[in-house]
């Protein structure tokens, strides 16, 4: 297993960077994500560390070997794709030993690697069958054994479980990641999915436009958003218009005075997760406290979903945990929340 690095990494089409000055260390053993939306750059950046695409200009380095200009082959990285890509006429065996005979591994050796590769994915036995006699699941770990069987150095993941239905995919996520744990196999996941990015990733990169938005773990990204998109693609917030006064305070369009973190100035934006907000006698207490009437209500079980009109410009959606017994709030109803200054996180606007 290897450390990589990746320095100024970009990759132009034309005109058009579609990734932009990438820079990130990944320590050996790392599990690290690249989050963002469709379109972002995720799988141009994976397949320049992968060799399928030529950076336009930056560097690589797998275990402190530049390998920028070396072909695929050369560089022993395992790349597994959202369509597994099997063979529908090879057994599962001969798309496991694939990459070996590419790789012009002795016959034993070869046998040997596709066993333990299988093995690790909990399919022995499975050898002899063809692609199109196993479920989605099984196939997509035929296609991660594929990619184990030669021992990379770099283990890369290219939206993996999202051919799986959802059941599937949080069983396959927590096999994944436990592999790569036992293993301490160094490895880049690429995924759209937040839920899937926050639950496997030691350290996550958060793209937009092929731009670096912010590098960090869960609780940096989720606790300290370094903009806005950022606090809007991880985990959920309420923005509000309004302007910022620089002071820790913040005039929302509806005319509210709020405390939130101290900073910027000028027209911006307040951001606050459902989450953060209480209502009821509690919310009285808190360093913002107001009034607002309830407009709509989604009842999710576990918590409710409640937005709450606190000005005719000024709506937020508050999470409200269900608990046993309790009243909760009906359509229409006046309700007090609150929520810590700490909670208000104010961006300038982008320009
Ligand atoms: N060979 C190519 N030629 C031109 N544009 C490309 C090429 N490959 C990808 N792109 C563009 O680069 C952008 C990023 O693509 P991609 O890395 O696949 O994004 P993601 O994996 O985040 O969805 C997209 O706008 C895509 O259309
Ligand atoms: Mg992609």
């Amino acid at each position: 297993m290897a450390k990589v690095e990746i320095a100024s990494l970009s990759k132009r089409y034309g005109e058009n960077f579609v990734v932009k000055d990438l820079s990130i260390e990944i320590p050996q053993g790392e599990f690290l994500v690249l989050l963002g939306p469709s379109g972002c750059g995720k799988t141009t950046t994976l397949r320049m560390i992968a060799g399928f695409v030529e950076p336009s200009s930056g560097q690589i380095t797998l275990g402190g070997r530049d390998v920028t200009t070396l072909p695929p082959w050369k560089r022993n990285t395992g790349l597994v794709f959202q369509s597994y890509a099997l063979f529908p006429h090879l057994t599962v065996d001969e798309n496991v030993a694939f990459g070996l005979e590419m790789r012009k591994l002795p016959a034993a050796e070869r046998r040997e690697n596709v066993a333990e590769a299988l093995r690790l994915v909990r399919l022995e036995g499975f050898g002899e069958r063809l692609p199109r006699q196993l479920s989605g699941g099984q196939q997509q770990r035929v296609a991660l054994a594929r990619a184990l069987a030669f021992r990379p150095d770099v283990l890369l993941l290219d939206e993996p479980l999202s051919n799986l239905d959802a059941k599937l995919r949080e069983e396959v996520r927590v096999e994944i990641r436990e592999l790569q744990q036992k293993l301490g196999l160094t490895t880049v996941m690429v995924t759209h999915d937040q839920d899937e990015a926050l639950s496997m990733a030691d350290r996550l990169v958060v793209m937009s436009q092929g731009e670096v938005r912010q590098i960090g773990t869960q609780r940096d990204l989720y606790e300290r958003p370094a903009d806005r998109f950022v606090a809007g693609f991880v985990g959920r917030s309420n923005f509000l218009a309004g302007q910022c006064e620089g002071d820790g305070a913040f005039i929302s369009a509806g005319g509210l005075r709020m405390a939130c973190t101290a900073g910027v100035r000028g027209k911006g934006t307040l951001a606050l997760r459902p989450e953060a907000v209480s209502v009821g006698p509690e919310a009285a207490h808190l360093d913002n406290s107001f009034e607002g009437v309830v407009e709509y209500i989604s009842y999710l079980g576990s918590v409710l979903d409640v937005r709450v009109r606190l000005a005719p410009q000024d709506r937020i959606i508050v999470q409200i945990a269900n608990r046993s017994g309790e009243v909760l709030p009906k359509m229409g109803d006046t309700l007090k929340v609150g929520w810590p200054a700490t909670s208000g996180r104010v961006f300038a606007e982008e320009s």
